[in-house]
């Protein structure tokens, strides 16, 4: 067999300012109980900016794994809010981290880093790369507008990411799947220069069915059923959309990692989010099978399915 990859490095990072959902009150028209109920959210960061997210995580990744920046000859950082619309922001991350080799920004909206993290799996399998840097983050906060009820509570700043090395014995990246259809772009977008327009209820609808199709894809072509899965990892968006999702897949919630109580909705800074905090949290075992599936605006959606070594 040709190379495989392996998780060997995780790190994340929010901004210090916390925004509680009491905040809202007397702003606008919400309360603590409706965002709550509604969303799940209590609480989430907003600060700092797409690269400094990015740095403090992506060291945090190399230290866990155990390398020196320069041993990374690849990083992708996936977001949709980059610092500047030039350069991309991983060219600065690149710089200021320190990584060897190249580096791109990936755009799939909050299907973005399970994106990333298949297009860095492929990069290996492919023997292009060895050790790749795979980062989510997103400032979300910047486009967001914060006099519209429907968007602010929701929206958040974030990163994670996780590194990836070559592997000869084993690979694994067991399944996933990628998926796009743009002809619901209408009902999420931020134009140039503006702020992020929702309709929810449609997002709502759509995100839950593409989320159950897409992990079902990926995990018939890893040959694993849901029975098999030790962690849930999905997209930080909205309870409501996790619990129904896991509901249809049969993934009992306890095994499944939700972090938006804590850090609302970041893009791409959430899968790693969740993914890191049940690292914490002692919820990962060598030998795991973490179901990793996101959804976002396009809308785009993404699921793998990868066995957890540790490092
Ligand atoms: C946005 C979302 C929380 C709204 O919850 P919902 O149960 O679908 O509520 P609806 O949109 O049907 O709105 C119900 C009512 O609550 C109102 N409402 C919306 N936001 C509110 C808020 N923050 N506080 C109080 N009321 C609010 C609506 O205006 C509507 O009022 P109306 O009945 O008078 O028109 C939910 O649709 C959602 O999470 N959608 C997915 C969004 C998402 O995941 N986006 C990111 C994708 S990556």
């Amino acid at each position: 067999m040709g190379f495989g990859a392996r998780i060997t490095g995780w790190g994340s990072a929010v901004p210090d300012t916390v925004v509680t959902n009491a905040e809202f009150e007397g702003r606008l028209a919400t309360s603590d109980e409706w965002i709550t109920e509604r969303t799940g959210i209590k609480e989430r960061r907003w600060g700092g900016t797409t690269s400094s997210l990015s740095i403090e995580a992506g060291n945090a990744a190399i230290k866990r794994a155990g390398l020196s920046a320069a041993d990374i000859d690849l990083l992708i950082l996936s977001t949709t809010t980059p610092d500047q619309a030039v350069p991309a922001t991983s060219a600065v991350v690149s710089h200021k981290i320190g990584t060897s080799g190249g580096a791109f920004d990936l755009n799939a909206a909050c299907a973005g880093y399970v994106y990333a993290m298949v297009v860095g799996r492929a990069m290996i399998g492919a023997g292009v790369n060895k050790k790749v840097l795979v980062l989510g983050a997103d400032t979300l906060s910047r486009i967001t507008d914060m006099d519209d009820r429907g968007t602010a509570i929701l929206f958040a700043d974030g990163a994670g990411g996780v590194v990836l090395e070559a592997t000869e014995d084993q690979d694994d990246f067991l399944g996933w799947d990628l998926g796009v259809d743009g002809s619901a772009q209408p009902i999420l977008y931020a134009d140039h220069g503006s702020y992020l327009r929702m309709e929810g209820r449609e997002v709502y609808k759509k995100a839950v069915r593409v989320m159950v199709e897409s992990a079902e894809i990926a995990m018939h072509r890893a040959g694993v059923t849901s029975d098999d899965i030790a962690l849930c990892v999905p997209h930080q968006a909205n309870i409501r959309i996790i619990e129904a999702a896991c509901n249809r897949l049969s993934i009992p919630m306890e095994r499944a990692s939700v972090v938006l109580d804590r850090f609302g909705n970041t893009s791409s800074g959430s899968i790693p989010l969740a993914l890191v905090d049940a690292e914490e949290r002692n919820r990962l075992n060598p030998g795991d099978l973490v179901l990793f599936s996101g959804f976002g605006a396009g809308m785009t959606w993404a699921s793998a399915v990868v066995r957890w070594s540790g490092n």
